[in-house]
């Protein structure tokens, strides 16, 4: 059967890494609070020169040499974002032209912090039915530039950085590699509850994150738990056969809470929200690339991602390394 094989990772972060205590010196909050609150204990924050596509780019470079493929057998290029670095052309059209492979497919996604298992889960569909052979597939973010810094509730909460990874389309066995199964959802209804409140065509502004925090929290661990049973349910698995959980990282409380509800042991579960904090569309694979480079995930090993963001949207995705 015709699997996406996922061949390598690779990641990218600013060169400014901000601490919660550096933080306190210019935002009313402290590191109690924020450590307490969201498990968040320093972010990296895009400084001049590093945009959302030059994330990207060495993001995508660093997943091409671990996959050990060149640029030129990409055929698709999938980024996911909410920060492009402008309006249009999609960053995935500078990250191709930066790599120099032309030709193929290449396109943003916006589905927020989901924007990774949308983009995977798109990718995976467009590798199946033959459209492209390699694809590198790609959440990459710059929150801090459309983050209220008056708004201690949100600002604390986003870094900025990227993470990438190269699929192939292989012809495998039943019990070979690859992506098993995902599942996507949104509902509109909720989109309040998370927004930014400016965009080219309604105020002509690029607007700044506005969260209802509680609330987001509050559909988030309810989503999450049902879309991963989903998805065990599509492959005929318990959580038990799951390896590890890469989460998207928006808060160390709802990792926990994701996981008591699923009965899934906290030592299954890729943290690193502590030392990148929420980056959205970025936060899966850049969680992905750190637990590959530091040998926790292994080749063989069952890996399920999973992600909500603004919206509401949410997915997960099971993968065999
Ligand atoms: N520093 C210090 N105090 C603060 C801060 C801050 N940064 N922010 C808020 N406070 C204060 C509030 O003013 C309030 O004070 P008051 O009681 O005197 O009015 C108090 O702390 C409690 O505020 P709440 O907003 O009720 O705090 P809560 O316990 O809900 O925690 C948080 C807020 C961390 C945002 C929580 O709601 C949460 O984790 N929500 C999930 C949202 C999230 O992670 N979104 C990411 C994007 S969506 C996603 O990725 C899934």
């Amino acid at each position: 059967m015709i699997r996406s094989v996922l061949r390598g990772t690779g990641s990218a972060l600013p060169r400014n890494c901000v601490t919660n205590a550096q933080l306190a010196e210019r935002v009313d909050t402290s590191d109690d609070w924020i450590v307490e609150r969201t498990g968040i204990r320093q972010r990296y924050i895009a400084g001049e020169g590093e945009t959302t596509s030059t994330l990207a780019i060495e993001a995508a470079r660093n997943a091409l040499e671990a996959a050990g493929v060149e640029a030129s057998e990409i055929g698709l290029i999938i980024l996911a974002t909410a920060t492009p670095d402008y309006t249009f052309p999609a960053t995935a059209t500078q990250v191709q032209q930066a790599l120099g492979c032309r030709g193929g497919i290449a396109f943003d996604v916006q589905a927020v912090c989901s924007g990774f298992l949308y983009a995977m889960g798109t990718a995976d569909s467009l590798l199946r039915t033959g459209m492209a052979k390699k694809a590198l597939v790609i959440g990459a973010e710059t929150f801090s530039r459309i983050l209220d810094w008056e708004d201690r509730t949100t600002c604390v909460l986003f870094g900025d950085g990227a993470g990438a990874v190269v699929l192939e389309a292989q012809d495998v066995a039943e019990d070979g590699p690859g992506i098993l199964a995902t599942r996507l959802h949104a509902d509109g209804e909720h989109c309040d509850l998370l927004h930014v409140d400016g965009g080219p065509s309604s105020t002509g502004t690029v607007g700044k994150l506005r969260m209802k925090g509680r609330e987001v929290f509050r559909h988030a661990v309810v989503n999450l738990a049902e879309v991963l049973g989903e998805v065990l349910a599509d492959v005929d698995m318990g959580i038990d056969a799951v390896d590890w959980v890469v989460p998207h990282q928006a808060n160390a409380r709802i990792l926990d809470a994701t996981a008591r509800k699923l009965g899934l042991p906290a030592e299954r579960v890729i943290v690193t929200v502590d030392r990148h904090a929420n980056t959205s569309a970025a936060s899966v694979p850049l969680a992905l690339d750190v637990a590959v480079r530091d040998g926790r995930i292994k080749p063989g090993d069952l890996v399920m991602f999973e992600a909500m963001g603004g919206g509401f949207t949410w997915g997960a995705s099971l993968v065999r390394m």
